[in-house]
């Protein structure tokens, strides 16, 4: 039977027992609204911890003023029974005066540089502030030995990479791959708002991943990639916000220095706004995970 907790002293007790008894714990940080690409998380957290901790918890501080933060889907007893039979020992559900104690107004926020100002945070001014904020809140609460984060928020992991890292938080971290629909669009809880004609469109994304990592292994010029892909997406029906191609690191990919990278891609239909990404290596080789 999954524990429901919503007090951080008793997560606290849970915690510290396990640590207590040698146990490794793990932690599934969501905002709810569960899909099989959080299961995934908590199924690849099984496989190297001996306890699972998964949050929900819809952070308001990593939504823009004019984002669905109201209208996100909030379906708390679907997540549990979702999550009890993923194997997730522990719900961690916070209400916001838990984790913003002192209020929204008061808060410490935790900024990453650099990173954060480009792409999404470019198009989403102040939501990665917001996430690395109540990412670090979540890791001092659950003070987990791993966490798992999924590669569609590829920027997302670059930002808490880099949390952890400057910050020095005791956490290893655990990317998980991307889980797709059968026809490649990526599993995403924004998915439910296409209407039936945009949900058509949707794996259009991912297909212009695919053409992207092809032109560039056929030695494509990475503007002409970028262009294609962005007209490619037009076409389809979708409003984009961009179609580039980056480093691991995300800064700038060299042609010649760099021979490994990825696609990404952030597109609208309507007012659902979409993102995926896509690793590749111009070695002809797929990346694995
Ligand atoms: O990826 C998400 O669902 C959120 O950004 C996260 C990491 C749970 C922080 O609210």
């Amino acid at each position: 039977m999954i524990d429901i907790v919503q007090e951080l002293e008793p997560l606290r007790a849970r915690v510290a027992h396990w640590k207590r008894e040698g146990l490794r714990v793990g932690l599934v940080p969501t905002m709810g609204n569960l899909h099989a690409g959080h299961f995934s998380l908590v199924e690849a957290l099984r496989a190297r911890v001996d306890r699972v901790v998964a949050s929900v918890f819809v952070n308001p501080t990593q939504f823009g003023p004019n984002e669905d933060y109201a209208r996100y889907p909030r379906t708390p007893e679907a997540d549990a029974a979702g999550l009890e039979a993923a194997g997730c020992d522990l719900l961690w559900m916070p209400s916001v005066e838990t984790m913003y104690p002192l209020g929204l107004a008061n808060a410490v926020t935790v900024r990453v540089p650099g990173i954060t100002e480009v792409l999404d945070g470019a198009h989403r001014p102040g939501h990665f502030d917001g996430v690395a904020t109540v990412v670090s809140r979540l890791f001092n609460q659950v003070q987990p030995d791993v966490a798992a984060f999924g590669r569609k928020d590829y920027q997302q992991l670059t930002v808490i990479a880099h949390l952890v890292a400057d910050l020095a938080f005791p956490v290893e971290l655990l990317p998980v791959a991307i889980a797709r629909a059968p026809d490649g669009l990526a599993l995403s809880s924004r998915n439910q708002y296409l209407d039936a004609a945009q949900r058509a469109i949707a794996p259009a994304l991912y297909r212009t991943l695919q053409a992207m990592g092809d032109e560039l292994r056929g030695g494509g010029d990475v503007d002409a990639v970028e262009q294609a892909a962005a007209a490619r997406l037009r076409t389809a029906g979708f409003d984009v916000d961009y179609a580039v191609v980056r480093a691991p690191t995300l800064a700038t990919f060299v042609p010649g220095r760099d021979h490994a990278g990825v696609a990404l891609v952030a597109a609208r239909l309507g007012a659902t706004r979409l993102i995926d990404n896509l690793e590749f290596s111009l070695a002809g080789v797929p990346v694995q995970h």
